[in-house]
């Protein structure tokens, strides 16, 4: 069967890994998609820049949209971030009905609606698994397994950097920022780290996961957000002395009507589930009436758990495309009064 074409956003933690995937599992993913991916080529900032990946040094290329734009690309998996020029070059992506995969928190956060609206529009599959905690299979649960039920409230930790230097702190004493700097060399952090320590990626992923389970948009400004670079030593300490420990929580309500989402640091009991996740783990939990409580947890950050999710992504988008389908669209959002500060 013809090859599924394939244009890779980004090469760098995500993406080099996203290569080596498609690589090592190529004849799995063919049999799995009943038809081989192929990678046509391979946008990154820097030609110049050492890479030993097993593929062409020909594919790679400074640009982008230039790639998004070829007529032979199927799918287009972003994986640089930011707004712009990301939010260009898949809005030309979904406008030519090409399929999506996205790793973009930040983007989906912001202007998801804008993206919604151009797949619907244009019937493109838009996928972004990836986005939220890392390798743990969320959104997909919550976009169809749960769907025939009703979602009450969402609590989590979706930051893996904060958890790790949150968790540094209280299991070894470590410093703030030598857990910080250890986080980013382990490809946990964002490319500025501020968007991990202030919390404005805990915000992006919670008003992901908001507008999902409560079918509503919600953007990242919506969402009440402190980061946890006020947390001190001394604050870890006392936690502990109290039995308790310290964690960046987003938590997302339904009530009455109307959705609150908001991220915060947050004292917890150690015999609270959530205190035992550590690392740079991720851990979610969800109340639904029909369904009770489910927890969803595993690696929320990094290269490879987060080229998992982006690959699972692409074999869904690669089956629809050869089916001649696509996912349900998100366009029937409803516009919910959001809050903050809802229920505690
Ligand atoms: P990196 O900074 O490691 O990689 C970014 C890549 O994008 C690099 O290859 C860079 O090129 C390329 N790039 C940057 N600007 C441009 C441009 N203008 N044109 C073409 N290419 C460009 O980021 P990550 O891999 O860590 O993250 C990528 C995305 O995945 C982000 O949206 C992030 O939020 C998200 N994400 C990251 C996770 C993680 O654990 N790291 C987890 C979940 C999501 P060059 O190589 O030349 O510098
Ligand atoms: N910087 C993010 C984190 C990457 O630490 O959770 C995963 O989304």
């Amino acid at each position: 069967p013809q090859s599924v074409k394939v244009a890779l956003l980004g090469c760098g933690t995500v993406g080099s890994e996203v290569v080596r995937l498609l690589h090592e599992q190529e004849h799995d993913l063919t049999a799995r998609i009943g038809a081989p991916l192929e990678l046509v080529g391979v946008a990154v900032r820097r030609l110049g820049r050492a890479r030993e990946l097993p593929i062409d040094p020909g594919l790679f290329t400074t640009d982008a949209l230039g790639l998004v734009a070829r007529d032979d690309v199927d799918i287009v998996v972003e994986v640089v971030g930011g707004i712009e020029p990301a939010r260009t070059w898949l809005l030309e992506a979904l406008h030519a009905g090409k399929s999506v995969v996205t790793a973009n928190k930040a983007l989906l956060g912001e202007d998801g609606a804008t993206l919604h609206k151009a797949a619907a529009d244009c019937g493109a599959d838009l996928y972004y698994e990836a986005s939220v905690a890392g390798a743990i299979p969320l959104l997909r649960p919550l976009r169809e397994s749960l769907h025939g039920d009703r979602i009450t409230r969402v609590t989590g930790i979706v930051n893996g950097t904060t958890n790790f230097i949150l968790s540094s702190m209280d299991e070894t004493g470590a410093g703030y920022a030598e857990a910080l700097e250890e986080a980013t060399a382990l490809g946990y952090a964002e490319a500025d780290p501020t968007a991990d320590v202030e919390g404005f990626d805990a915000a992006a992923k919670a008003a992901i996961l908001a507008s999902m389970a409560f079918h509503s948009r919600v953007t990242s400004a919506d969402v009440y957000r402190e980061g946890i670079t006020e947390v001190t030593a001394a604050d870890v300490a006392s936690a502990k002395a109290m039995g308790s420990t310290i964690k960046l929580l987003c938590i997302a309500s339904k009530a009455n009507g109307a959705v609150s989402v908001r991220v915060h640091p947050a004292m917890i009991p150690r015999t609270h589930p959530l205190a035992g996740v550590s690392d740079a783990f991720n851990a979610v939990f969800v109340e639904a009436e029909a369904a009770g409580q489910l927890m969803f947890y595993g690696r929320g950050a990094g290269g490879a758990p987060t080229a998992s999710a982006v690959l699972g992504d692409v074999v869904a988008v690669a089956r629809n495309r050869l089916a001649g389908v696509r996912s349900a669209s998100e366009s029937a959002y409803a516009d919910l009064p959001v809050s903050p500060i809802g229920d505690v």
